[in-house]
């Protein structure tokens, strides 16, 4: 099957890497085998169509079709910025095909279209694959924009562990990256004028508007926070219920209040999605619990308030429990809104194309602060994402990648 202009062709031919066979769908963390199979995929097809790939520093992939060279100097200074557009090819566990490698595949797929419409870019464009945008595995989400950029620094990130307790810079050591080179890249950075993600929708909004694109308008702020709370663990049957330390009576208490300071402040969402007992046995009472809040709204301030009632009432029920409660903000990124001149430009080459909000985090949203970007979403009919159900149609796909290549043409060409 050629993949020539055709995401769907793409998308088709890694729907077998990284299939979860216990928790349904796709578990792609960064640096695992699937992940690094995906990141040779890419590096074959960029390769196929004779971009230039670099790895750099930072784990992230640049797949460079130079612009011709210019006539005199000031021509190049003035037209000097590339465009960039690109995603990510991690996953959440258990996880969809759609989020992050379709605006991969509609990155390569754009690139073959431009060159069959015989369009002559005068600035270069590169296709980006950025690593562990889910912070699926190191706990900080966008792990590769935010080394770029400044927004992480090296020395937290090489710290960081995943659930086994290794560090990023073993891990990265043991898949062939150097953890010593990470960091900010502000020249490359100042190469870049913009930066376009294309991404699958998360929600319902291009599906009760009857479109099949849309462009991005704001990312909602969120942030993320580990909760540990020590108690002490004993035996189920032997230990009366005065006496106990129960770091999971105390869990209960923070998911309850989570879930009730969130409901009380319009469209904010709360989520405790993943929570770890240790040692975790049916007869034994806990001596850990660690769990994680994540948690999201348009009003930076909102995110925050939620978070500290919600620390409040854990450190109450804590007391009275006799166990110890630690809290720790992994990462907080507020509300971002793209870059307006970037969409008033894509809003002219895509004048139907709706502008929707959007309550998921990307690297777009990351680099907002660095370099002008914009975002393009596809259709998603069922509205779900980070879970196997999470989808496109091809003709959706189709279409997301004529937009893309049509904002492309317009943004190389001038
Ligand atoms: C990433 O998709 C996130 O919003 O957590
Ligand atoms: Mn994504
Ligand atoms: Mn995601």
């Amino acid at each position: 099957m050629t993949t020539h202009g055709d995401a769907n062709a793409l998308l088709s031919e890694i729907d077998g890497i990284g299939i979860d066979s216990d928790r349904g769908g796709y578990t792609r963390p960064v640096f695992s085998d699937a992940e690094l199979e995906l990141r040779d995929w890419f590096d074959a097809h960029a390769t196929a169509r004779g971009l230039s790939v670099e790895h750099d520093g930072n784990g992230i992939i640049w797949a460079w079709w130079d612009a011709p060279a210019p006539a005199d100097r000031s021509e190049h200074r003035a037209r000097s910025g590339a465009i960039v557009t690109g995603s990510h090819l991690d996953s959440v566990p258990g996880g969809g095909n759609f989020d992050g490698p379709l605006g991969v595949a509609s990155a390569l797929a754009a690139v073959d279209l431009l060159r069959d419409r015989g369009v002559t870019p005068v600035r270069p464009l590169a296709v980006a694959v950025f690593p562990e945008e889910e912070g699926s595995r190191f706990g900080l989400a966008c792990l590769g924009s935010r080394l770029l950029s400044g927004a992480a620094a090296s020395e937290t990130v090489r710290a960081l562990t995943d659930d086994t307790g290794r560090t990023y810079a073993d891990v990265a050591t043991a898949a062939g990256f150097d953890p010593t080179s990470i960091g900010p890249d502000p020249e490359r950075l100042a190469d870049i004028a913009a930066f376009v993600e294309l991404h699958v929708e998360q929600g319902r909004g291009l599906v009760d508007l009857g479109q099949p694109v849309a462009l991005a308008g704001a990312i909602i702020a969120h942030g993320r926070w580990h909760v540990r709370i020590d108690g002490r663990g004993d035996h189920a049957g032997a230990t009366r219920m005065a006496d106990r330390q129960d770091p999971v009576v105390v869990a209960a208490e923070t998911v309850r209040a989570l879930r009730a300071h969130t409901l009380i402040v319009d469209d904010a969402r709360g989520t405790v999605g993943r929570i770890k007992v240790t040692p975790g046995g049916t007869n034994v009472i806990a001596s850990a619990v660690d769990l994680w809040l994540d948690v999201r709204h348009r009003d930076d301030e909102a995110v925050r308030r939620i978070v500290s009632e919600v620390v409040a009432a854990t450190g109450r029920v804590a007391d009275a429990e006799g166990c110890a409660v630690t809290v720790t903000e992994q990462s907080f990124s507020p509300t971002v809104f793209f870059d307006p001149a970037l969409r008033e430009r894509m809003q002219g080459v895509l004048p139907h194309a709706p502008v929707l909000d959007t309550g998921a985090g990307h690297d777009a949203g990351v680099l907002a602060a660095v370099i002008p970007t914009g975002m393009l979403f596809v259709r998603n009919p069922t509205g779900s994402s980070h879970t196997p159900s999470e989808t496109a149609e091809a003709a959706d796909v189709t279409a997301g990648v004529e937009a893309l290549a049509d904002v492309l043409e317009h943004l190389l060409t001038r």
